[in-house]
């Protein structure tokens, strides 16, 4: 079968726009091929998540008698493997680990950027075959190139990404970035195993008619956000409601749906929880860049996401997401 050349894969596509800027030396290109190396094994892995009971249980050993790990340690080592063997990544954070980890060699000592990643967000819905995801965030160095990454170059704001993007190994794998241009998304054709771009140029609708939410929380929210909840569920002209309810659990599936079609995701704090439970760095900065680049909002419920000045790599906040209009609907209630 002849390859059809009008598609293009990730790699052409982020050196075609680097080619836009003369000064690049390819290190993000080459950071963004390696995250999508990294996430074609999971893909693979996670595909395989359904045999675990033949395969053997996580802490066991598989047939190669190699011990099976559980598929978010997994992803994590993946991740960072290619990233610490790659030539464009000084160190990493990630939901998996403690605390940040600096390459410290030659070469990733000379690496302009720093990466921060959930790398297997919603896992616990492994188990019942939902869609899960893949978070990460791309930051340019504040600390003197040369020598090793420091905490600072981690602790940016988020309007300072220079990329972030996230995997859905769902009905179809795909990865979804964001640079300064503008949202673009890839499928992976399993036939040639390449991301090629499937949706170029995202946008996401001014409104929609999706609100997600955990419900089970709702007496735990404070009164302006029941208030937003109770008018998602009426006919109002300025919400042009009732709107359809789905939350799936898995964060990456629900704000990539909302992304495409419209609509509005939350994780608000309660009485429990005031921040919530969702990472500011590795999980609401990275859709912020991405939502904000595709025309939405994103806020903690007093200021934009991308504004906030972290102070630890696992910090939470409270998260509100989506459509412009859905999310000026929401602020309107405070
Ligand atoms: P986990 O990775 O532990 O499964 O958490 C998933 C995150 C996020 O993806 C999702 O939106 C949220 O947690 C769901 O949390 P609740 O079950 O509390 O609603």
């Amino acid at each position: 079968m002849a390859i059809n050349r009008k598609i293009q894969t990730l790699d052409e596509f982020t050196i075609q726009q680097m080619r836009n800027f003369p000064k690049a030396t390819g290190e993000l290109s080459g950071l963004l091929r390696d995250i999508g190396l990294a996430a074609k094994r999971v893909h693979v892995e996670v595909n395989k998540a359904g045999l675990v009971d033949i395969l053997g249980d996580a802490g066991t050993m598989n047939v190669q008698g190699e011990e099976v790990k559980k598929l978010d340690i997994f992803a994590n080592n993946q991740f960072m493997g290619v990233l610490r063997h790659g030539i464009s990544c000084a160190g990493i954070g990630s939901e998996e680990m403690d605390d940040i980890v600096v390459f410290d060699d030659d070469i990733s000592n000379q690496s302009k950027y720093v990466c921060l990643f959930d790398p297997l967000d919603g896992s616990s819905n492994i188990d019942v075959n939902v869609s899960i995801g893949t978070i990460f965030s791309v930051f340019r160095r504040v600390s003197e190139l040369g020598k090793p990454a420091k905490s600072e170059d981690f602790l940016q704001q988020g309007n300072k990404q220079v990329a972030a993007g996230y995997v859905i190994y769902g009905s179809s794998t795909m990865l979804v970035y964001a640079t300064r241009r503008g949202v673009n998304g890839f499928t992976l054709d399993q036939a040639i195993g390449e991301f090629t771009l499937s949706h170029p140029d995202i946008v996401c609708p001014d409104s929609g008619k999706i609100y997600s939410v955990n419900h089970g929380n709702y007496f735990q929210y404070d009164e302006p956000v029941k208030k937003y909840i109770t008018a998602c569920q009426q006919k109002t002209k300025t919400t042009g409601g009732p709107y359809t309810q789905r939350y799936i659990g898995s964060m990456v599936a629900d704000v990539h749906r909302n992304l495409i079609k419209g609509g509005i995701f939350m994780y608000p704090g309660t009485t429990d929880k005031p921040k919530g439970k969702l990472r500011l760095l590795y999980e609401c900065n990275p859709f912020a860049f991405i939502v904000e680049k595709a025309g939405g909002k994103a806020t903690d419920g007093n200021q934009r996401i991308l504004d906030i000045q972290p102070t630890e790599v696992h910090q939470r906040t409270p998260f509100f997401i989506g459509s412009r209009l859905m999310m000026e609907e929401l602020e309107s209630m405070a």
